[in-house]
């Protein structure tokens, strides 16, 4: 039998699986966004079968007195996948608390990490800090970064696309990939990470893989561009706004003919959303900014608005028409078809680990 991919991928032989996801506790999705993953997204989908999660469990980690708000985040997580370019026939969108695999894997997986290990995951530590969640946060809290793997492993990726803040989980799972194949599938723990699945591994071991630009600076030039900090293009904001927002942008150079520094946020842009599509004009205009060739900022940024627009346009469009009464009732249908085609992966793995463990009683369909 040739299988080209390593995965045991049930729903589609050809292709490897990807599988990455989103926590629904905020709204606002911006051009960081874009460049850090979603961009990556619409690119992996046409080659690989892919499962985007919404951690709509996990939101409840730190707004667990916000159902409300989880609920209207997850709606809209859907909507902005969508107005993006993700797409649902090509695409399984998973929401994640209908899926019951996850809670169960999640269970069984907590047996198979040091509890200390979990307490000192450095990804957890800095959201402890920046989220400012002191000594008060729940048990759940912790528990998502062992929920992550269940999330993950529950879809036998890969592949798990992710911002660089991901790569401690991705490692996590790694570990309890290895460590399950070894204890319940007779792997040698001398077998390589990549040989797991073909000798007898429930899990192929899942990397990570780090979007183009993990880090998009904001319009201040300083920061990551982030919502709270007010430094964030948004991708639904009107063209004037987009351009308003560039003529903001100030980088202390004082004419067109003083050379320019090509690391400054400008020239970052331009590498971003001009350089995608058009590496030889990004380059061109970064070779004439350094000379100081002429080229001023009030151009560039013109230039960059254009190209920008260009990107956000027909996403502004898309995201209209879903806020729509029949917009509402396709995000609804999209969940849960979702919810049907992740369930029936999930179900397999769960079946296998249970045969695995030798905990394989029952039997049941969930449909
Ligand atoms: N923790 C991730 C974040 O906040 C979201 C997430 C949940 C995720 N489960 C996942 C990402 C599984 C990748 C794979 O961004």
């Amino acid at each position: 039998m040739t299988q080209t991919n390593t995965a045991a991928n049930s729903g589609n032989p050809q292709r490897a699986r990807i599988l990455t996801g989103d926590t629904p506790t905020n709204t606002g999705l911006h051009l960081g966004h874009f460049v850090g993953s979603l961009e990556n997204r619409l690119a992996l989908q046409d080659q690989y079968d892919c499962y985007f999660l919404i951690a709509n469990v996990h939101a409840f980690t730190t707004l667990a007195e916000k159902p409300d708000q989880i609920r209207a985040n997850t709606i809209g997580i859907v909507k902005d996948w969508l107005a993006v370019g993700l797409d649902p026939s090509k695409s399984t969108f998973v929401l994640q608390s209908e899926i019951p695999a996850i809670a169960e894997l999640t269970f069984f997986f907590a047996m198979l990490i040091p509890f200390n290990k979990v307490m000192r995951n450095p990804t957890l530590k800095t959201e402890i800090e920046t989220k400012g969640l002191g000594e008060t946060y729940p048990f759940g809290f912790p528990m998502y970064a062992v929920g992550q793997c269940a999330d993950i492993l529950a879809f036998r990726p890969d592949l798990v696309p992710v911002g660089e803040d991901q790569e401690a989980h991705i490692e996590m799972c790694r570990d309890v990939a290895l460590k399950f194949n070894q204890l319940y599938c007779g792997v040698n723990n001398r077998t390589p990470a990549e040989r797991h699945h073909l000798e007898g591994g429930v899990f192929p071991i899942p990397r990570a893989k780090i979007g183009r630009v993990a880090r998009l600076v904001g319009i201040d030039g300083v920061n990551k561009m982030s919502k709270s900090l007010n430094n964030a293009i948004f991708l639904y904001d009107s063209a004037k706004d987009v351009q308003k927002k560039l003529n903001k942008i100030t980088t202390g150079r004082q004419s067109p003919t003083e050379p320019g520094d090509v690391n400054n946020v400008l020239m970052q842009y331009v590498e971003a959303f001009i350089g995608a599509g058009d590496p030889a004009r990004a380059a061109e205009i970064k070779r004439r900014y350094a000379a100081g060739d002429n080229l001023g900022d009030g151009h560039v940024k013109q230039e960059l608005g254009e190209a920008i627009n260009a990107l956000l346009e027909p996403m502004r469009k898309r995201r209209e028409k879903l806020e729509t009464p029949e917009g509402e009732a396709m995000v609804h249908q999209v969940i849960k078809d979702g919810v049907r085609k992740a369930n029936a992966v999930a179900e397999e793995t769960l079946s296998m680990v249970k045969k695995a463990m030798k905990v394989d009683f029952g039997s049941r369909v969930i449909g």
